[in-house]
């Protein structure tokens, strides 16, 4: 990195102390990178004390020198880098801690001169000094993060459905749904989705934004969103167990259509139940979400699947080993076997030759040294494997893992397999 820039990672000073000011700069610096409207003093505000709740750290690229006049000031960042450790779920229960990477932007008069690179590879690095075997990001475009080994672990689709006449949902409800003032989700949310995180593979733990945006009490822009409303799933229980926020999207629009902000189901009975209730809203035809899993029950629900339209599946979660040895032991196994797998790193953080053996589930990995390798992968590609979410033996036919073994790749396929389909709900 040029010496014109020095780089100060921080974690966000409350509104009374001295450091506000330099919090406020990172997030207007943030808001600018998205080409986001500028927001209000208080949406800022809001968002420095969701920031604080969700224990992140900010990093900031600053000018060291003069700055030209008129232009923004050096206490402005040229370039942003969030942070916050979550966990991941990785298959059959297990959660893993893993690092949140968000928030990065390079002002474009500041770009392509290695900002981001330096960035990374100082916060992968120190990731992996502070015991974490995983980080994780969502991506605006897709070029970007394989070069730092982040490989596509789970995909999401935008769905539009129609609910006119002809969707007919075959499913016998065993709970119930009932509206619900918004603001009840600032306290159920968090619960709720704590139950679907702990039964779905690839699911990351939220941060505080999601249950103040589901409930209304905050927009991605700007304060409250009063067009947002609330049904609540209770269980055979009676405990609330699934919950939809949705909005109207006016009678401007054509067909009449509410659109989901979101929808949490713990269970696949509050999750059928939730849509029947969307399906049944009068004076509306369609509805859509844009989070819809890829492997999704509702087509295989309705007595015609059309009713469902979905886009191209796109990538969503991101992931990024950074300790092969430390990630391989932390799963569960539904398949014994034994894999060599000879890894490249460009980054250096964990490239290798690894032995997994897995016995009774359980893995021990060892270094493989001169073994015989069964597969060779980038660390970015092994990432993607690694929530059974990619098939290896497409990535194997797309030239992305050398199969030395043959069949080794199915192998790696029926160890890596998780229990249900890998789907992330959290965007970060
Ligand atoms: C994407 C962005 C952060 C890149 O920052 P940068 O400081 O210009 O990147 P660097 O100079 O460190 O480049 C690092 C490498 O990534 C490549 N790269 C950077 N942005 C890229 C892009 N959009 N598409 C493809 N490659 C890209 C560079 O060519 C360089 O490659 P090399 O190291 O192999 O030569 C910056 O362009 C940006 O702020 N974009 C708008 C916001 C955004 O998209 N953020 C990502 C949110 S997930």
């Amino acid at each position: 990195m040029p010496d014109q820039y020095e780089i100060r990672r921080f974690k966000p000073a409350a509104k009374d102390d001295p450091g506000y000011p330099e919090a406020v700069a990172w997030m207007r610096a943030v808001a600018f990178g998205f080409h986001d409207a500028r927001r209000s003093d208080e949406r800022v505000d809001r968002g420095i004390e969701m920031q604080r709740v969700d224990g992140r750290e900010m990093t900031g690229v600053y000018q060291t020198g003069a700055v030209p006049e008129h232009s923004l000031g050096a206490e402005i960042p040229v370039a942003t880098f969030g942070t916050m450790d979550k966990t991941l779920n990785i298959g059959f229960g297990r959660l893993l801690d893993t690092r949140l990477v968000t928030a990065v932007t390079v002002r474009t008069s500041h770009r392509r001169r290695g900002l981001l690179r330096r960035m990374m590879a100082e916060d992968l690095a120190q990731a992996r000094t502070e015991g974490l075997a995983m980080a994780a990001l969502t991506a605006s475009e897709a070029s970007i993060y394989g070069r730092f080994g982040f490989g596509v672990a789970t995909s999401e689709q935008s769905i539009k459905v129609d609910t006119g006449a002809r969707f007919v949902l075959n499913h016998t409800p065993t709970g119930r749904v009932e509206v619900a003032d918004p603001k009840v989700l600032l306290e159920l949310a968090p619960a709720v989705f704590d139950r679907l995180h702990r039964r779905t593979p690839g699911s990351v733990d939220r941060h505080e934004f999601y249950r103040q945006f589901a409930s209304g009490s905050v927009s991605r822009d700007d304060g409250e969103d009063p067009k947002v409303k609330v049904a609540l799933h209770y269980g055979p229980d009676g405990g609330v167990d699934g919950y939809v926020s949705y909005k109207f999207g006016g009678w401007s629009s054509t067909p009449h259509t509410m659109e989901i902000v979101d929808l949490v189901a713990a269970t696949h009975a509050a999750y059928l139940e939730l849509w029947q209730y969307l399906g049944a809203i009068d004076l509306v035809e369609r509805v859509t979400w844009e989070e819809a899993p890829v492997d999704d029950p509702l087509p295989w629900a309705l007595t015609d699947p059309r009713c469902v339209d979905a886009s191209e599946a796109r990538d969503m979660l991101w992931l990024r080993i950074l300790d092969v040895r430390k990630a391989l032991e932390a799963r569960h196994y539904p398949r014994d076997g034994r894999l060599v797998l000879k890894v490249s790193d460009t980054l250096g953080l964990t490239g290798g030759t690894f032995a997994l053996d897995v016995s009774g589930g359980a893995a021990v990995v060892s270094d493989a040294d001169g073994a015989d390798v069964d597969l060779e992968l980038d660390v970015a590609v092994l990432s993607s494997i690694y929530l059974g979410g990619v098939h290896p033996v497409t990535l194997a036919a797309s030239g992305r893992i050398r199969e030395a073994a043959p069949g080794a790749a199915f192998t790696a396929a029926g160890m890596f397999a998780v229990e249900r389909p890998a789907h992330c709900l959290t965007h970060f």
